[in-house]
């Protein structure tokens, strides 16, 4: 086993050890130095055949009781395993050309549903993956069914464990974990979501890709749960279900940026909700791409938690009609709250802030509050909305799902706008291109009664 430093956790290491000098001046460290061991060297073998789930554990133990390090992952290798339990200081070296492929049967994972991922850290602190390679969930061998407008998938419901179609295994989750690092890794074929932040604080996900088959149900790209001071930069997210999608179970989510990215996704590309029962405050999107998704930026607020102080920022979004199967009737911009059934609380929408956003789309904003919960101070600045009609889609469908309304059948308009107090639009272009968009070229619908404060500045609209 070979010794080396690891400047992250050196870091950490260091930083910690202020701290405790600070708290015990009486207890002398150091900790061991971090220590570098090699799956091989625990027995994996990595023909992708045999189950290596036993010495990657083991060697993952051992590294966490010396006090952390790094665990290799040897190149030219695929390593089969169960589920793996990351633990505190262990970061994950999946080298170039070694990829990690989770099972693909119910018995290669807990009992527990909600523990069904292919690695999973819980209450851990200091953890990671990198080194180039590969964590691959075979996604595709949980279709049941190829199909262009949606794939059906294995669902291990019958189990009890879990409920519906959508029982099957994420791929990678930290879970109640600080100070979290993914970075320099693919994420390949998630059967389910890909990667999964829940209650964790000071996470930092960067240089990274995720890979997921496009007409795949619930493959989300980073799913990031009640969850606070997230940062997300240059990753490079292809995927056929949402690809970065905040949410409140269980309590609120505080700072999140993500920039520098590119998306393509079937569904939304930053959704937020629709689990939404906390707070969302402080949130950033600058510099992204987004490319043949469904929605491009998406607040779909239903269950009572508020939603405040959030900026999308540098932001090229196209978006085209698909099935009505999925979410989404390819609006460049959604945002909506509505309360999800009979026993929903009200949310609010307040202070949210696009500018400089370009889009390319076949149908218009929607801006909508409802009757119990309102959209305040929304402003629009520097937009480009260039609106065209290139599949054979139907429109005059408007889509509240989930819950609420459901599709309605109403007539498209390039800015949507119901139950809003505060709206300032100001250097909007929207350009209608070609004769299919000659049949949906209302600009502004609005209801005066139900729409309050609205300033248009320099508001341009033409067709060509
Ligand atoms: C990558 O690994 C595979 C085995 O999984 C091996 O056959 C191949 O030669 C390796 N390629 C490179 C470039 O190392
Ligand atoms: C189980 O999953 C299958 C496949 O998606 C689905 O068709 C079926 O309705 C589900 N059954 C139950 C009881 O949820
Ligand atoms: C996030 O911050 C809020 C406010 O300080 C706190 O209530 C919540 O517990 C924090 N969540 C986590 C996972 O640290
Ligand atoms: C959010 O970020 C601000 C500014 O960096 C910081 O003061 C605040 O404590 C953070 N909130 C949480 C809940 O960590
Ligand atoms: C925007 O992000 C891309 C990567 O997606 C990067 O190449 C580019 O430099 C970024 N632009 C700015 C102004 O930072
Ligand atoms: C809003 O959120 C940003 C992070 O995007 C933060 O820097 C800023 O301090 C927040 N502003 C307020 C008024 O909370
Ligand atoms: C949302 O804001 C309303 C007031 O507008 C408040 O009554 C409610 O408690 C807030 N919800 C949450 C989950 O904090
Ligand atoms: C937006 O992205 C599309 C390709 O996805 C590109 O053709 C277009 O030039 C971009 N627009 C801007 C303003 O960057
Ligand atoms: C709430 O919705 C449920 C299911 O849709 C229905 O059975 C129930 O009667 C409704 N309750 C009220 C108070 O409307
Ligand atoms: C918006 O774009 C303008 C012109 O390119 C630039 O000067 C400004 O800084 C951008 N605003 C933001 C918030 O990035």
């Amino acid at each position: 086993m070979a010794l080396s430093i690891n400047p992250l956790l050196t870091l950490v290491f260091i930083l910690s050890t202020t701290t405790l000098i600070q708290s015990h001046p009486s207890i002398l460290l150091p900790h061991s130095q971090p220590v570098t061991i090699s799956v091989a060297d625990y027995g994996a073998i990595g023909d992708g055949v045999q189950y290596d789930t036993v010495p990657i554990q083991s060697a993952i133990d051992a590294c966490s009781s010396a006090g952390g390090g790094r665990v290799i992952f040897p190149s030219g290798k695929k390593y089969l395993t169960k589920t793996l339990f990351l633990k505190s200081g262990v970061v994950l070296e999946v080298q170039k050309n070694a990829t990690v492929l989770g099972g693909t049967q119910l018995e290669d994972y807990p009992m527990e549903q909600d523990r069904w991922y292919v690695i999973l850290a819980e209450d851990a602190e200091d953890v990671g993956m990198t080194g180039g390679g590969v964590i691959d969930g075979q996604g595709l061998r949980f279709v049941t069914r190829f199909d262009e407008r949606k794939n059906v998938m294995v669902s291990w419901n019958e189990t009890g464990a879990c409920l519906g179609d959508e029982c099957r295994p994420r791929l990678v989750g930290f879970v109640r974990c600080r100070n979290v690092k993914v970075w320099d890794i693919h994420l390949s074929e998630p059967a389910y979501w890909c990667l999964h932040l829940v209650q964790c604080d000071n996470t930092y996900i960067h240089d990274m890709s995720i890979y997921g088959d496009f007409n795949t149900p619930n493959n989300d790209g980073i799913d990031i749960d009640d969850s606070n001071n997230t940062i997300i930069t240059r990753c490079n997210i292809n995927t056929g279900d949402d690809a970065i999608c905040p949410k409140t179970y269980d309590g609120p989510l505080y700072n999140l940026t993500a920039t520098d990215s590119w998306i393509r996704t079937k569904s939304s590309g930053i959704k937020l909700g629709s689990a939404s029962w906390f707070e969302f405050k402080g949130l950033l999107f600058n510099n992204i791409t987004i490319v043949d998704s469904h929605r491009g930026l998406g607040l779909q607020i239903r269950d009572g938690g508020n939603v405040s102080n959030i900026t999308f920022s540098n932001i090229n979004i196209t978006t085209r009609y698909y099935d009505p199967s999925w979410w989404g009737r390819a609006e460049p911009i959604y945002v909506t709250t509505c309360p999800r059934d009979n026993t929903s609380k009200t949310s609010t929408i307040s202070d949210i802030l696009f500018v400089n956003i370009t889009a390319t789309s076949e149908n218009g904003v929607f801006l909508s509050g409802s009757k119990s919960g309102g959209l305040s101070n929304l402003k629009f600045s520097n937009v480009d909305l260039n609106y065209k009609r290139w599949t054979s889609y139907d429109d005059g469908l408007v889509d509240y799902r989930p819950g609420c309304q459901g599709l309605v059948e109403r007539n498209s308009a390039g800015m949507m706008m119901e139950h809003i107090k505060g709206l300032e639009v100001e250097n909007v272009n929207m350009r209608w291109l070609g004769d299919r968009a000659r049949i949906w070229n209302n600009p502004l619908d609005f209801n005066p009664s139900t729409v309050h404060d609205i300033s248009l500045l320099n508001f341009h609209s033409n067709s060509y």
